[in-house]
Order: structure tokens, then C-alpha cells, then sequence
């Protein structure tokens, strides 16, 4: 019997495809293969927008922070004796390290502000709705993945707020009745927040969780290519096939999309650049203030309250009087997210074709969001209290009321075809 060699002639090959050192390397890889079935092969609508900027600039920004993260890592040390220092060691004396650690900070702000608006598409058009549940359910992994790693990030400088944040948040644990207080000692790896806690959020925030979210995104990915991408008129174009077997109302990703893709980077490092260089502080928004000396156990920042863009959340766990009440709000909150695919019941996907009621509902939700972010930020005022309760009843509101306001109006007609205007 003659074995046959991966480069042996295959039935119904070119002679060209088998020789060469890139077919012996695709017979070993399918690198060609997967380009064709993956880029250009792969079919998505015609009619992207600017919503559909923000998937490919979180791939780029995870990349970036975790190239800057790297090289912090070189200089870090993660003792409660040394952090504070070995900061500012990195912002004064290593070459370029300003650069570094200032790309990575304002990374992280600008992570979630495309991440928020990515998640906003995919609100806008329905990109939640079937088949689309598996694809949503793991961007929602990668949310709270995300949100864990800016949070452990945060309490790495060892600044003043660093602590004291530490110390909120990891408290909230201990809300959880019964196991509560064990488990928060048991995260804490101390009776406080100390040079413990700080080594393991350490070792989470280089490793554990930068793992975890790279699976993510590729899940995340191969989710998405399964069941294709939707559009702003939430049609699904695999449903009309041409001659080619290809969707009507799809173009090839490559190079379509990619050129697209690579203006949005380049807009991006426009702003990314202003801010770096010009306001890397973002007047206290993307680096506090307090964070600007060193932790200190005995002296409370004047107000403690988290980074902009955990500020919403924050707001809806001050709202109630009673800490274990918010804690259970808080998470609530993050679970009408996740059921969003099965608390929006209209017959159509894209906010073009729904009624005056979803639209409203949408609109009180980002006046809600916003209005949190804004209150979270604020020290505790009965004004501000009232106004938290406000606006987080409108940000349930448009989750649990969604069953029925997605039933109960008049949708548009949905055209069978994308509608596409060329510029
Ligand atoms: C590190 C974070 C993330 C990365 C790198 C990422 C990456 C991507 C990419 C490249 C796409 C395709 C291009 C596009 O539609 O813009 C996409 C689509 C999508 N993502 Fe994400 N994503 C992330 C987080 C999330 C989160 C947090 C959610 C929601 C909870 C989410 C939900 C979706 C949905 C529903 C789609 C399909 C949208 C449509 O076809 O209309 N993603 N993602």
C-alpha cells in the first residue's frame, strides 16, 4: 500500500496549488483556505454604517492594551510598598514610559467608550434577536470580563482612590447573604485590603483575565461568521441567495470592510492621539485626582466613587438606602442586559422599522444611562438621590416593559431587500 504525502497531487488540483513553499505550507495550515472562507469569501451586508466601526476598533484597542500592558509590566511592582513609586518611576524615568502608561490609561477609557457604542448598535438594530442569542450572550461575557479587568487595573497604581475603590467594591461581596463575609475575606486574601489583595489582582489583571478575553472575542467571532452579521434594516441576507449561492445584499469582507475598517483606525488614533498628548487626565475623568497620591488607610478621599464608565452602575447601587438592596439592583441591571433577546418580542429587529413606543423607550433609556453616569460621579445629595431613582426606573422601564410596548405598537413594513444609498 503507497502512503500518500501531503504534497502528493490531489484530484482536481491545479498543477500550480501544489508546489511552493506556501502550498506546502497550506497543505500543514489552511491558511488559504480559511482567507477565503473567512474574508474574502465571506459575505457581509452591503448597507454597514458608522455603527459598524466599533467591533473591529475593541479588537484593536484589546491588542493595544495588551501591548502597552507588557511593557508596563517590565517596570511594575506590584507591592503595596512599591506600586505608587514604580508608577512614577515608569512615568519619569523609563524612556517613553509616559507614553506607555498614558496609551494604556486612556486605553481603558476608550475601550468602553467604543465597547458602549458597539453594544448600542447592537440595541439600535436588533443584532440581539435570533439567531443572534449566543453571539449577544458572549459579547455579555466579555462586558463583565472587560469590566473585571479595568477594575483590577484601577486598584494597580496603589493610589488613594485605587484603595478605597478596592475596598467599596470588593465590600459589595460581602452583601451576599450568608457566605457574604467569608467571601469577601477569601478575595481579599487578607482582613483588609492590603499588599495581598493587591499581588492576586495583579496576577488576574496580566493573565488570568487577558486570556480569558482574547477565548471570548474569538468566540465572540466565530458566533458571529456562523450565523452572519445583521444590518441597520435587520433583514437577513442569507435569505436571498444569487446564482453564486452568495447573498444578494452582501459583499465580499475582504476588501470591502477591511478598507472601511482601516479608515475607522484611522480616526480613531486621531482622537486616541489627541487625548494622550494633550488631555491624558481627561480633567479627572480618565484619571482621578485622588489617584494621585499614594494609598492611605487611614485618609478616605473626599468623595469615592469609580471610573466614568462604571459610574451608571454605581448610581443604581447609591440609589436605595440599603447596601444589600443595591447590590441586587446592581446586578439586576446587568442582567436585563443579558435577557435582552427574549424580552423584545417585536415582529421586526431594526429600531427603522419599530414603532413611536420602542423609540421613546430607547430615548428614556440613554437619557437614563447618561443621567447615572452623571449622577455617579456626584457626592450623595437628596436631589441627587431622587433624580438616581428617576432615572434608574427608567432604565428598568425600558427592559421589562419591552414584552409589552414591543407587542402593542404599529411597526413599518420591512423591505425585502437592504436599503442602501451610495453617499
Ligand atoms: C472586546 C470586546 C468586543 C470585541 C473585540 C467585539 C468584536 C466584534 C466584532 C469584530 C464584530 C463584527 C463587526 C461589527 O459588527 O462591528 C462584532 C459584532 C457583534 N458584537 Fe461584539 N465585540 C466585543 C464586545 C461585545 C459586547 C460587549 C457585546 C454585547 C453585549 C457585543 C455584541 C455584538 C453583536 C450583537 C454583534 C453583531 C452585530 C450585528 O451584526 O449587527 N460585542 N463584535
Amino acid at each position: 500500500m503507497s502512503a500518500q504525502s501531503p504534497d502528493s497531487p490531489r484530484a482536481g488540483e491545479p498543477a500550480t496549488a501544489k508546489r511552493g513553499l506556501w502550498a506546502w505550507i497550506n497543505r500543514r495550515m489552511p491558511i488559504d483556505s480559511f482567507i477565503s472562507h473567512e474574508l474574502t469569501g465571506y459575505f457581509a451586508p452591503k448597507n454597514f454604517n458608522f455603527w459598524y466601526f466599533f467591533g473591529s476598533l475593541a479588537m484593536l484597542v484589546l491588542v493595544m492594551q495588551i501591548g502597552t500592558g507588557i511593557f508596563l509590566t517590565m517596570y511594575y511592582k506590584p507591592s503595596s510598598a512599591a506600586a505608587f513609586g514604580s508608577v512614577q518611576f515608569i512615568m519619569r524615568e523609563v524612556q517613553w514610559g509616559w507614553l506607555i502608561r498614558y496609551m494604556h490609561s486612556t486605553g481603558a477609557s476608550f475601550f468602553f467608550i467604543v465597547v458602549y457604542l458597539h453594544m448600542f448598535r447592537g440595541i439600535l438594530y436588533g443584532s440581539y434577536r435570533q439567531p443572534r442569542e449566543l453571539l449577544w450572550l458572549v459579547g455579555m461575557v466579555v462586558y463583565l470580563a472587560l469590566m473585571a479587568e479595568a477594575f483590577m487595573g484601577y486598584v494597580l497604581p496603589w493610589g488613594n482612590m485605587s484603595f478605597w475603590g478596592a475596598q467599596v467594591i470588593i465590600n459589595l461581596f460581602g452583601t451576599i447573604p450568608g457566605v457574604g463575609p467569608a467571601l469577601t475575606q477569601w478575595i481579599r486574601g487578607d482582613y483588609g485590603i492590603s499588599g495581598a489583595t493587591l499581588n492576586r489582582l495583579f496576577a488576574l489583571h496580566v493573565a488570568a483575565v487577558p486570556i480569558v478575553l482574547l477565548l471570548l472575542v474569538v468566540l465572540h467571532l466565530v458566533a458571529l461568521h456562523q450565523v452572519g452579521s445583521n444590518n441597520p434594516d435587520g433583514i437577513e441576507i442569507r435569505d436571498r441567495l444569487g446564482p453564486n449561492g452568495k447573498p444578494l445584499d452582501g459583499i465580499p469582507f475582504h476588501p470591502y470592510y477591511t478598507v472601511k475598517d482601516i479608515f475607522g483606525v484611522g480616526v480613531f488614533f486621531i482622537l486616541f492621539a489627541l487625548v494622550v498628548f494633550f488631555i491624558p487626565t481627561f480633567h479627572g475623568l480618565f484619571l482621578e485626582k485622588a489617584n494621585f497620591t499614594p494609598a492611605d488607610p487611614l485618609s478616605t478621599p473626599a468623595e469615592i466613587h469609580p471610573v466614568w464608565y462604571f459610574t451608571p452602575f454605581y448610581a443604581i447601587l447609591r440609589a436605595v438606602p440599603s447596601k444589600g438592596l443595591g447590590a441586587l439592583l446592581l446586578v439586576m441591571a446587568l442582567v436585563s442586559l443579558f435577557l435582552l433577546p427574549w424580552l423584545d418580542r417585536s415582529p421586526v429587529k431594526s429600531m427603522r422599522y419599530k414603532g413611536w413606543m420602542s423609540r421613546l423607550a430607547l430615548a428614556v433609556f440613554v437619557v437614563s444611562f447618561a443621567g447615572l453616569g452623571y449622577l455617579g460621579m456626584q457626592p450623595v445629595e437628596p436631589l441627587y438621590v431622587i433624580l438616581a431613582r428617576v432615572f434608574a426606573i427608567g432604565y428598568f422601564a425600558f427592559f421589562w416593559l419591552m414584552p409589552f410596548y414591543t407587542r402593542w405598537e404599529q411597526v413599518k413594513p420591512v423591505p425585502e431587500r437592504v436599503v442602501y444609498h451610495a453617499h
